[in-house]
């Protein structure tokens, strides 16, 4: 880290002596003041529930400009990758730092679908679930029991073992999300076809059957692979935070990734895609278009607790400049398909123009974000709503995997271990049962 022109000096207002603190800039974005020695200093720790201005890493990663509406991974804009790469160009972008070139993109492509099949085993595994478990919880578990059945890659301080299980954790997650797809459908698993692009396989896996011959739609396979490069990292979130403090305690990659698939799960982060459409397909059995100004009332009354889903974000106070692209593929994708009148897509561009002309919305600052159209482009796939998250984790294993390589990496990681300003009780002694 370079330090900035400026420290940060802390003054108390009780007499107590004011410290200087080291301040230090990125290549672009805050600064950041360096308050690791502020407990030794003064015997006191800083209060950000939420993490509202904290930095919890240095990473050179992926950048977002919340108030611009600007998103780069590795430096290049989210508009440029998802118009001229695909999606395992992405992935070595993420892992590596470079676009590949075009023997380099060969290498990659040949190595991630070398591994695409999982260890027959699985499926057994898979069997103990109820056919109605929810795609997220079997994705837990499934991508949880990958540790045990490679043994030679669990060694997060060993260089090669972390680029295996980057490899096969790409590699494995569109087999592992058909997989529960078919269970719970009561089809046979199809195995992984090589042949086929990365999207196009998944496709594959998810829709054809052994009975006849599955052709992949171009227009599906492109719109499938943008939602993999808009989902593919989106720096220091929820689920990737999770996976930098759950892989700091030097567990496994697999175990890592399993815990940022349970956080994803949650309606506030990847599960807002899947709540998104359940809200659409409910304001249009209430009504469709006709109903939004009334269920518009309920979002703006806090006592109702409904929110707007796919709208907000904690970081981009601007259009997330995901949800510009995907409202762009989810209108490529309806015409391809001849859904062009699709009733959600009319209800969601409704919504959308209230709420942007809307002054609850426009004084707080809250816009689409990437999960407003991505479920309607699903659903238009043919993915069904429960696996919406499922599919949200497979684009996002690589940015959890590339964030959790350059943690440990890091010469100053450490094992994440947060401070908590206590209220409870102090002290106090056990009073036998009788007397309590
Ligand atoms: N609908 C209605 N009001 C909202 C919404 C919404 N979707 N989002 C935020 N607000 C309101 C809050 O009630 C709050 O109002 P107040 O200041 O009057 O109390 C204000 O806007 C600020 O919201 P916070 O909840 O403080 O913002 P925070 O940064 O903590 O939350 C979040 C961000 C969780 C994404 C929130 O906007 C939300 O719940 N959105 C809906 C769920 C969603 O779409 N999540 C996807 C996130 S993107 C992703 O994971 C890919």
């Amino acid at each position: 880290m370079k330090p900035a022109d400026t420290q940060a000096t802390l003054s108390f207002s009780n007499g107590r002596p004011s410290i200087d603190l080291p301040v230090y800039g990125g290549s672009i974005g805050p600064d950041v003041i360096d308050i690791r020695k502020l407990y030794a200093q003064t015997g006191m720790f800083t209060y950000d529930p939420g993490f509202l201005s904290t930095a919890s890493c240095q990473s050179s990663i992926t950048y977002i400009d919340g108030d611009k509406g600007e998103l780069l991974y590795r430096g290049y804009p989210i508009e440029q990758l998802a118009t001229h790469c695909d999606f395992l160009e992405t992935c070595h972008l993420l892992l590596y730092s470079t676009l590949p070139d075009v023997a380099g993109k060969a290498d990659f492509v040949k190595r991630v679908t070398n591994h695409t099949m999982v260890n027959e085993q699985m499926q057994f595994f898979l069997r103990g679930f109820r056919r109605d478990a929810h795609p997220m919880a079997i994705m837990t578990g499934l991508v949880g029991a990958l540790s045990a059945f490679y043994h030679d890659s669990t060694d997060i301080h060993n260089p090669e073992h972390r680029d295996i299980s980057a490899i096969r954790l790409i590699a494995k997650m569109p087999t592992l999300v058909a997989m529960a797809y078919k269970y719970s459908a009561g089809q046979p698993y199809m195995y992984p076809r090589n042949s086929l692009s990365y999207a196009g396989n998944f496709l594959h896996m998810m829709f054809a059957n052994p009975c006849e011959e599955y052709v992949v739609n171009p227009v599906l396979e492109r719109a499938l692979d943008r939602i993999f490069i808009l989902h593919a990292d989106h720096e220091q979130n929820a689920s990737t935070s999770t996976v930098r403090l759950c892989g700091s305690s030097g567990t496994n990659p697999f175990a890592a990734i399993a815990a940022g698939v349970a956080c994803l799960w949650g309606p506030a982060h990847g599960g807002a895609n899947e709540a998104c459409l359940n809200m659409l397909e409910d304001i249009q059995k209430m009504g469709g278009v006709a109903k939004v100004g009334e269920f518009m009332n309920q979002v703006k009354d806090k006592n109702s607790g409904v929110k707007l889903m796919g709208f907000g974000h904690r970081v981009y106070k601007n259009y997330d400049p995901r949800a510009k692209l995907m409202q762009e593929t989810c209108r490529e994708v309806l015409v391809a398909l001849g859904l062009e009148n699709d009733p959600l897509f009319k209800l969601a561009m409704a919504l959308e123009k209230i709420a942007l002309e809307d002054d609850y919305f426009v004084q707080r600052k809250l816009y689409p974000n990437v999960d407003f159209y991505s479920g309607i482009v699903q659903r238009a796939i043919g993915i069904p709503t429960s696996l919406f998250t499922a599919v949200f984790a497979l684009a996002r294993t690589v940015g959890w995997i590339a964030q959790l390589n350059e943690m440990i990496g890091d010469p100053e990681y450490k094992i994440g271990r947060p401070r908590q300003l206590f209220t409870g009780s102090t002290q106090r002694d056990v009073l036998p049962i009788s007397q309590r």
